[in-house]
Formats: C-alpha cells, structure tokens, sequence
C-alpha cells in the first residue's frame, strides 16, 4: 500500500472511533468555533500542536511556520492573528518553539540556503540582540537551548508589539501572550515567557490609538 493511503484509512477509523466515544463529537463544531487558544507554533512535524497539549478539534486556533516567527509583514501569520483577536477573541496567544529546531540551527550557520535565507534571518536578529547572554555559554547544546527560548521571548514581544494586539489590550483587556518551550527529549513543555495587558512595553512600540489634538 502506498504511504499516502494509510492516512486516509486511519483517518476513517478515528472519525467511527470519536463517534462511538462521543455521537455529537463532530456535528457540535460544525456551525461555529469558539477556541480559547491561538497557537503559534513551528512546522516541525515533531510537534503536533493538539496532540501535544491534549486538546480536541475545536480548542486551538493554529498557525505554523518554519521556526515559530512572528514577523511583522507576513499577511498570512497578520490575518491569522486579527481573526483570532478580533473575531474569535482568543483569551491566550501560545508561541510555542522546540529545542533541536532546525530553523534555528540553521539560521546560526553561515551556509544559504536560498529563499529561506530570508526567512532565517529574523533569527539572526535575535542572536544579535542577545549575543552577549548567548556567548557567555560556553556548552554548545545549552547555548543552543538558549537560543531558541530567546527567540520564542522575542517573537512574544513581537506579538505584544502588533497594532492588533495593543488595540484588544487597551478595549478588552485579553489575550495573554504565552512563551513555551516542547522539549523533544522529554515531550515536556517549559515556560519560558508571559505577556498581560498590564505588560509595559518598549515606548518606540507603542501605539496610541485616542491621539489628542487630531
Ligand atoms: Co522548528
């Protein structure tokens, strides 16, 4: 049987297999979603985002990309968020990276590759703004660990600094902004950061959306 096929077999036992466990397990969610979560998370394959955290269809709001980023001028990952926050009005944003990345290995090597060259080099960015604290470790496996609970600390604080989510802080008060760490060791999550719309952020970020004098 070809590789392929497999899937789609499984894929009719787990549907029969939820509806013996639960009859409304599908047609519960069919008209609406009303998740919780935002998850940002990497494409690794490694770390399945529901499996992971327990949570059924219907729980998390998922987006995915190489090396869990959030960049300011990607549409897809921006749409994601705005429909999460405006519209689902999600009470957490969960960035969540994996030690043993291979985007962040690779952004920290000389080598190109290519169109991805571009998308690394966000993370490049990250290294140089904590270069010190990263070249104080001298264990290469450690400073790696590091590199990649900075760089979710960095694109929390990239969250944090989006129009989107400074408007929902200063209207509705939510979403948490959440910084985790999968170790793939271990299949245990750290956490390593925490944003609240009490947070301060840096002042050359911050919008100010009632301006006086306009
Ligand atoms: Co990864």
């Amino acid at each position: 049987m070809e590789a392929y096929k497999k899937l789609l077999l499984t894929n009719k036992a787990w549907a029969q297999e939820r509806l013996k466990i639960r009859p409304d397990f599908f047609s519960r969610n069919v008209e609406a979603q009303t998740p919780e979560f935002m998850w940002i998370g990497c494409s690794d394959s490694r770390v399945p985002a529901e499996e992971i955290t327990g949570t059924e269809p219907g729980e998390l709001f998922v987006h995915r990309n190489v090396a869990n980023l959030v960049v300011h001028t990607d549409l897809n990952l921006l749409s994601v968020l705005q429909y999460a926050v405006e519209f689902l009005k999600v009470k957490h944003i969960i960035v969540c990276g994996h030690y043993n990345c291979g985007g962040v290995k690779n952004a920290v090597t000389h080598n190109d590759f290519g169109l991805l060259n571009k998308w690394l080099r966000q993370i490049k960015d990250v290294y140089r703004l904590n270069h010190r604290e990263l070249e104080a470790i001298s264990d290469p496996v450690a400073r790696f660990d590091k590199l990649v609970e900075v760089n979710v600390s960095e694109q929390v604080h990239n969250l944090a600094q989006t129009s989107i989510v400074q408007r929902a802080w200063e209207d509705e008060h939510r979403p948490t902004l959440h910084g985790w760490v999968y170790d793939l060791r271990t299949g245990l999550i750290k956490e390593v950061a925490m944003m609240t719309p009490d947070s301060q952020i840096e002042d050359i970020y911050h919008f100010d959306f009632h301006p006086k004098g306009h």
